[in-house]
């Protein structure tokens, strides 16, 4: 008789998912702290059909090689910018991500974002813990309004497009977008507008990153970029770290080329440069974009899916394309 499957998970899953995957194999989280992570993943792997991981794992291909039985690896995330998918399809493993269970919740997270950083949510917050409010002022804390402000959209993707329609219909924003291809649904619905890079980073209030990290991505937003937008601009961040030149959005913050930024995403996390973590009107998160219980569960759900529709021969539901984004109007 042959030996159940070994499925090695990364990070815990809820309880009962983990119980799931556990009918069709022999489970195994992996318990480590982040320093002996890649040494235990390796070993771990050596013998296993399944992995579920996340965006914190690098599934590369020294990785694979270390991983001769592996059949599939069902990232826990939309974004798949950690995977080698092409050597893992040169050694015939099944590569899946989690699309649409997470575009509504991260679409509001970058909401949350853009109005954190107009209002100033979380600089009002440290003058209140801090004792500095001794008095009312009408010019204390004045920030910027989001209701009729033009937006660029870059990416206008499933969580780009969520993020849109809550701008159109609950702020009465005017939409520009950028995007690899025309977004007939949104021209239609929102009256949104295909711009190039530099109209739309030359009109917008709002600039909300949404591009999956890939080469043509990376530092899609640099030192000319920043050059061109407004001097009121705030730009938000959920998709990559590496999408934005950090070290170019430091200075142009510094030197009032742009007024703020909200961010969920960094080049090299969990480590934030020491210039976004001093600017008062930079708002951090520690990448919890899809961070919702209920979010959270249907990810970890999606994940199990695919590792069981690998494991008993059937087609999975969400194997990633191959390019990122291959979807309605592209984008994660
Ligand atoms: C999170 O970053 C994701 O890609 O789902």
């Amino acid at each position: 008789m042959s030996r159940p499957a070994r499925i090695v998970v990364s990070r815990p899953l809820p309880p009962d998912v983990l119980a799931r995957l556990g009918e069709h194999g022999s489970v195994e989280v992996l318990d480590v702290g982040d320093d002996e992570r890649p040494t235990a993943l390796r070993r771990r792997l050596a013998e296993a059909e399944a992995l579920v991981c996340c965006v914190t794992e690098r599934v590369d291909e020294r990785l694979l090689e270390a991983a001769p039985a592996l059949r599939v690896v069902a990232n826990v995330a939309v974004g798949y910018d950690n995977i080698d998918v092409e050597a893992a399809r040169r050694r015939g493993v099944t590569v899946t991500n989690t699309p649409d269970v997470l575009s509504e919740t991260t679409a509001e997270f970058a909401l949350a974002l853009i109005l954190a950083t107009l209002r100033r949510v979380c600089e009002a917050d440290r003058f209140v813990r801090s004792g500095r409010w001794q008095e009312w002022d009408p010019q204390l804390l004045v920030g910027h309004d989001l209701g009729g402000a033009t937006v660029g959209i870059v990416g206008l993707g499933r969580i780009g497009g969520c993020l849109a329609r809550r701008l159109r219909h609950g702020f009465g924003c005017r939409i520009l977008y950028w995007g690899r291809r025309r977004c007939d649904w949104a021209e239609r619905e929102l009256d949104a507008r295909r711009a190039e890079r530099e109209e739309l980073l030359s009109e917008s209030r709002v600039v909300s990153l949404h591009l999956p990290l890939d080469d043509e991505t990376r530092h899609w937003i640099g030192e000319r970029e920043l050059a061109a937008m407004r001097p009121d601009a705030v730009l938000i961040n959920t998709a990559r770290g590496g999408v934005v030149d950090e070290e170019a959005l430091v200075q142009a913050l510094r030197s009032e080329r742009i007024w703020g930024a909200g961010l969920d995403v960094f080049a090299n996390e969990p480590t934030v440069h020491d210039g976004l973590l001093e600017h008062p009107r930079v708002v951090l998160a520690p990448h919890i974009g899809s961070a919702s219980e209920r979010t959270r569960r249907r990810m970890a759900e999606l994940a199990a899916d695919n590792v069981i529709a690998v494991l008993t021969g059937q087609v999975p539901p969400t194997p990633v394309a191959g390019r990122q984004g291959d979807d309605r109007c592209a984008s994660v």
